[in-house]
């Protein structure tokens, strides 16, 4: 058996210097980042890629997000285009990944791209992870911390919660920000698409690179975009007016709270960054004190797009 993971602050150089030896070494480590916490390993690794999918017990088809330190290093592994350079300039660091066609020299292992031609590359808000990057000089392959298919983790105790042993050193910086995953945007053709919902929103976007493409019956397009996704144990109500009996209550915005036992509010002022940051440590703790959760509307607009999102996945049936 391997040992738990060690939980350390994000921002010990001691800290650090272990989990940038681990990284070299082909080995995984939790890292923050300001959507959710990453599980990493050297992207141009195979055989650390590959312990990537095995931790998480992910399909091999979905392929997972190159992590850079900048533009420069995201022009070595994917074609910007004019459109990727302003997305990227107006939004990195931050919660948005650009698929690209890949660059022949690009390093990443083909494990990671699933064998497709193009390549996901994001720059976190992350001060570790980036610092992590550039010591390595190495992109580093991260999907969220969690086994595949369940909550995305938000806190360095979530990863030790879902991951266990399977990895070493989980770096702590706190709670992410922002909450949910990045916004991705296939930029590989004529117009810009969206391919799933996340921190940074459609408007936001729009405002640089005019209106993205949708796929015309609403759905995202990417692999591992399942229909069961981010799935608590717990049954999902959406949209609901008030909690049934024995439902626990997941409300949003101002109001009455509900008349019952197990209730929080993603945000009581119905701010759609706070009901974010707060979505997925909500799903947890009512997880665990409850076996059927009913759901507050929440607006399709903004951040609200991404929350429902996730909300819908986790909501499917499995
Ligand atoms: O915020 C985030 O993006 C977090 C943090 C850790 O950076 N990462 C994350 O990774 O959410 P993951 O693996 O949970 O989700 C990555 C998504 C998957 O849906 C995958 O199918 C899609 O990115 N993806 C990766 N490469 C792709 C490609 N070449 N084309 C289309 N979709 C791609
Ligand atoms: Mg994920």
């Amino acid at each position: 058996m391997n040992p738990p993971a060690r939980i350390r602050a994000a921002d010990d150089p001691a800290a650090l210097d272990d989990a940038a030896a681990l990284l070299a070494g082909g080995r995984l480590v939790g890292v923050p980042t300001e959507t959710v916490y990453g599980l990493a390993a050297d992207a141009t690794n195979g055989e650390a890629v590959a312990s990537i999918f095995a931790a998480k017990g992910r399909p091999r088809f979905n392929p997972l997000i190159a992590h850079v330190d900048g533009l420069d290093r995201a022009q070595t592994l994917i074609e910007l285009g004019e459109a990727g350079v302003q997305l990227a300039e107006a939004f990195w660091p931050g919660p948005l990944t650009l698929v690209g066609r890949q660059m022949p020299a690009s390093p990443v292992s083909d494990l990671a791209t699933a064998g497709l031609d193009t390549l996901a590359v994001r720059h976190p808000r992350s001060e570790a992870m980036t610092r992590l990057i550039s010591v390595l000089d190495r992109p580093l392959a991260a999907p969220s911390a969690n086994p595949s298919g369940r909550l995305s983790p938000t806190t360095a105790e979530d990863v030790a919660t879902g991951l266990g042993d399977k990895v070493r050193l989980i770096l702590d910086a706190g709670a992410c920000p922002v909450g949910v995953e990045s916004t991705i945007v296939d930029i590989s053709g004529d117009t810009p698409r969206l391919l799933r919902p996340g921190g940074v929103s459609v408007e936001a976007i729009e405002r640089i690179v005019g209106p993205l493409d949708h796929a015309d019956d609403g759905s995202v397009t990417a692999p591992g975009m399942l229909v069961s996704h981010y799935a608590p144990n717990a049954t999902l109500r959406l949209n609901a007016d008030a909690p049934q009996p024995g439902e626990a209550w997941l409300g949003f915005g101002p109001g009455l709270e509900p008349k019952v036992d197990i209730s929080l509010n993603l945000s009581t002022q119905g701010f759609l960054e706070e009901a974010a940051a707060r979505l997925f440590s909500a799903l947890r703790e009512l997880d665990s004190r409850s076996t059927r959760i009913a759901v507050a509307p929440i607006p399709e607009t903004g951040l609200g797009l991404a929350i429902n999102d996730r909300l819908k996945r986790a909501a499917a049936p499995r």
